[in-house]
């Protein structure tokens, strides 16, 4: 296979997009009494099964071939390859357009295969003890309460280091993650190797929540697109440093500042991240490239917008994208348009959200709460406002996404939203901003719609 390492320009690959139903794969069977992915646990792959074959198809070629595949995960698709192998890493770098100095996540399916990764002469995989366990100790309440998760935590890097040097590009550490996507555990399963899996967009562009995301950036580049329909939580993993002292949140992410708090020695747990709202150097180094950018100008706003001021920060643009959340209407362009007091029934019973039980040691897996078949996301509206502007009514075409008020909904739906406004060729998007302070995924919805936009206006 072809690993891109050439200076030749390489020739299209034939992209293929594979659908698989993660409960048509087989039997995940538990070797303890815990029935936790945390365990030591195997996939009993369906026989005479497409999603089944698809599925060994893709761990096969993650096990030979220099290029990676994408598959889903509980937050973001996600670009896999051999964390131990230099010529699979760089298969990633290659693919993704991404610079080489921003390190990768190492996804893993079980805490045995973890430790063995770590400190392979010491343990059998099994048994350990907290003295000896090669996971530091500030880390286990993480571990039970949020893995499998949205969480990825950073490690000493062990030495000799299992993993290829392109994946931790020479920091100290490696940032390490056990997804709860039953997609993501069994292609880890199958192929035997911890996958090293950045998001499977090309450099600088939203997230893929969906196949067909990953098919638009990365068409030709790679050759399996693993389809498990559209993400659970929408927004990546929160990143969290519990070496330093005291521990730091280094990305926000599925798992809360508030969640983290509660656990015991992250009770003082910091943020250390930029986006736009702090100042200071990133610690995280991804933090320092452009993000989440669509090609369309983007403008955060706070508040409620409405047509009259509008106006004034729509420019000469011909065609705009609104990208409403909690309370801005419909039709909001509009100049007549009124701001309902009830715009959504926010009285709805709560879904079930990937926050984990605390009072129960053993977690509740994402995609089995939720199953991913079931997610829609609202795609864009098209209609034509009249405004009124110096030279009298001027036209504007307008694509709008309502994502609805509710946090886990908006996360699903925001990357997917900004990347369909952006296709439909609008000139500028007005995204309607949430508090950040909330819990859940609020601060990363923040965070990363800071980095997708130019300008943030306090109404
Ligand atoms: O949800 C997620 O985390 C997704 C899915 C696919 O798992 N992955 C993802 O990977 O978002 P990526 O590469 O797009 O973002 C990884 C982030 C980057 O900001 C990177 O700089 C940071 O993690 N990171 C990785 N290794 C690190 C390390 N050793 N120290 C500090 N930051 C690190
Ligand atoms: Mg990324």
């Amino acid at each position: 296979m072809a690993s891109g390492k050439h200076n030749t320009p390489e020739k299209p690959r034939q992209t293929r997009v594979l659908k698989v139903r993660s409960s048509n794969i087989g039997h995940f069977v538990f070797h303890d009494t815990r029935s936790s992915f945390r365990g030591d646990w195997e996939l009993h792959l369906s026989k005479q099964n497409q999603d089944a074959a698809y599925l060994a198809e893709a761990a096969s070629a993650i096990r030979y071939s220099d290029l990676p595949v994408a598959f889903p995960t509980e937050t973001v698709y996600g670009l896999g390859a051999d964390a131990t192998r230099s010529a699979a890493v760089q298969g990633i770098y290659n693919a993704k357009r991404r610079p080489s100095d921003n390190p990768l996540i190492v996804h893993i399916g079980s805490l045995s295969q973890l430790r063995k990764l770590l400190a392979p002469s010491e343990f059998s995989g099994s048994a350990h003890d907290i003295a000896t366990d090669p996971i530091p100790a500030i880390y286990h309440p993480l571990v039970s309460r949020f893995w499998p998760g949205p969480l990825t935590i950073l490690l000493p890097l062990p030495t000799p280091s299992p993993f290829a040097p392109e994946v931790t590009n020479s920091l100290p550490t490696v940032a390490v993650r056990m997804p709860s996507s039953r997609l993501a555990l069994a292609l880890i399963q199958l192929s035997g190797l911890p996958l090293a899996a950045p998001s499977a967009n090309t450099s600088s562009k939203p997230s893929p929540t969906t196949a067909a995301h990953v098919l638009y950036d990365l068409c030709g580049r790679i050759d399996i697109i693993l389809d498990g329909g559209p993400c659970a939580v929408g927004v990546e993993s929160t990143v969290v440093d519990g070496l330093s002292s005291p521990p730091v949140i280094l990305r926000p992410g599925g798992v809360s500042l508030s969640m983290l708090r509660e656990s015991p020695g992250w009770e003082n747990v910091q943020t250390a991240y930029k986006d736009g709202a702090e100042t200071g150097v990133p610690r995280a180094p991804g933090m320092k490239y452009k993000h989440y950018a669509p090609t369309a100008r983007v403008l955060l706003f706070c508040g409620q917008l409405d047509a009259h001021s509008a106006k004034q920060y729509l420019g000469h643009s011909a065609c705009c994208g609104l990208l409403r959340t909690r309370t801005w209407p419909e039709n909001l362009l509009e100049r007549k348009s009124q701001i309902p007091l009830n715009v959504y029934n926010l009285n709805r019973t709560a879904e079930p959200s990937h926050v984990h039980n605390t009072e129960n040691s053993v977690p509740e897996i994402v995609d089995i709460v939720l199953p991913l078949q079931n997610y829609s996301i609202p795609s864009a509206k098209y209609s034509q406002a009249k405004m009124d502007t110096e030279n009298g009514d001027t036209m504007v075409e307008v694509w709008d996404i309502g994502l609805g008020p509710d946090t886990s909904d908006i996360a699903r739906g925001l990357f997917s939203a900004l990347r369909e406004l952006d296709q439909k060729g609008v000139d500028v998007i007005f995204v309607e901003g949430i508090d950040g302070q909330e819990g859940d995924a609020a601060a990363a919805i923040m965070n990363r719609l800071r980095k997708a936009a130019e300008a943030e206006i306090a109404l």
